[in-house]
């Protein structure tokens, strides 16, 4: 087995491996996703209309600024669109997932890649991915406004109700709210880079913060992908009822 797996490490053509499982197929479904969310979430973000009906906002468009084009002539989207993008695009799970899928580099462990002086985020342009943690601060904030959009949902000409509308985006704030929980470089800035937790100041309330996001971090590839069915549904639904192609049901 060890032998087996030093020896495929060496392989050097693209695809060339020694192993004898369907490899590539995990690919397949990532390339699908990925490419068709890439290609909406850009026609809606210069589509610039459509993103609010009734007390929804599409979360593609939150925070909203200068919706009646003041001083911005193009789509808002386009204002905030940087912050989600950069914080999915410099993702460690993503990164992983779209280096094998789109970039084949490699394509697996274990399986031969087409250039022989890999060097992965260790020189330009990818050693760029470290500024994934001030993304991670960005992202925070961006939750609060989608928190606040998803309480907003709630209120119908300043009265209390549900709408299927609301139900989508509250479970969409709450994936998104795991999804950035469960970021490796929260569970670092939490704890992950400590040695001694009894050493460091609020160490027990660190250790416990650190055990917590821990527990979301395990399942953080769950949450990638779930929380992005969920924007992308959440605008489409916004957009369906803005657009009067669907009407939006009140539950009560
Ligand atoms: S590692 Fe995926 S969001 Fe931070």
């Amino acid at each position: 087995m060890a032998e087996g797996g030093a020896r495929a490490a060496t392989a050097r053509r693209l695809g060339e491996t020694l192993r004898g499982d369907a490899w590539w197929a995990e690919t397949i479904p990532v390339v699908l996703v990925l490419g068709a969310f890439g290609l909406y979430a850009t026609l809606r973000a210069f589509e610039g209309k459509y993103y609010e009906w009734g007390p929804y906002l599409s979360p593609f468009y939150s925070p909203l600024i200068d919706e009646h084009h003041h001083w911005w002539k193009l789509s808002p989207a386009l204002l905030i669109l940087g912050g989600p993008l950069g914080f999915r695009a410099t993702c460690y799970y993503y990164r992983k997932a779209y280096y094998r899928a789109f970039f084949l580099d490699p394509p697996a462990c274990a399986v031969g890649e087409s250039r022989g002086n890999y060097k992965g985020e260790t020189a330009f342009p990818f050693i760029l991915q470290n500024v994934h943690r001030y993304f991670l601060y960005f992202a925070i904030l961006f939750l609060v406004f989608l928190w606040k959009d998803a309480i907003q949902a709630f209120f119908f000409q300043g009265h209390f109700g549900v709408g299927i509308g609301t139900l989508v985006l509250l479970v969409n704030i709450i994936l998104l709210s795991t999804y950035t929980l469960s970021c490796h470089s929260l569970r670092h800035l939490a704890g992950g880079k400590l040695d001694c937790f009894s050493c460091a100041s609020f160490g027990k309330s660190r250790y416990s913060t650190w055990r917590w996001l821990s527990v979301l971090n395990e399942r953080h590839m769950l949450f990638a992908w779930m929380s992005l069915f969920s924007v992308g549904l959440a605008d489409f639904y916004v957009r369906l009822v803005s657009s009067g192609a669907i009407q939006d049901v009140r539950l009560f």
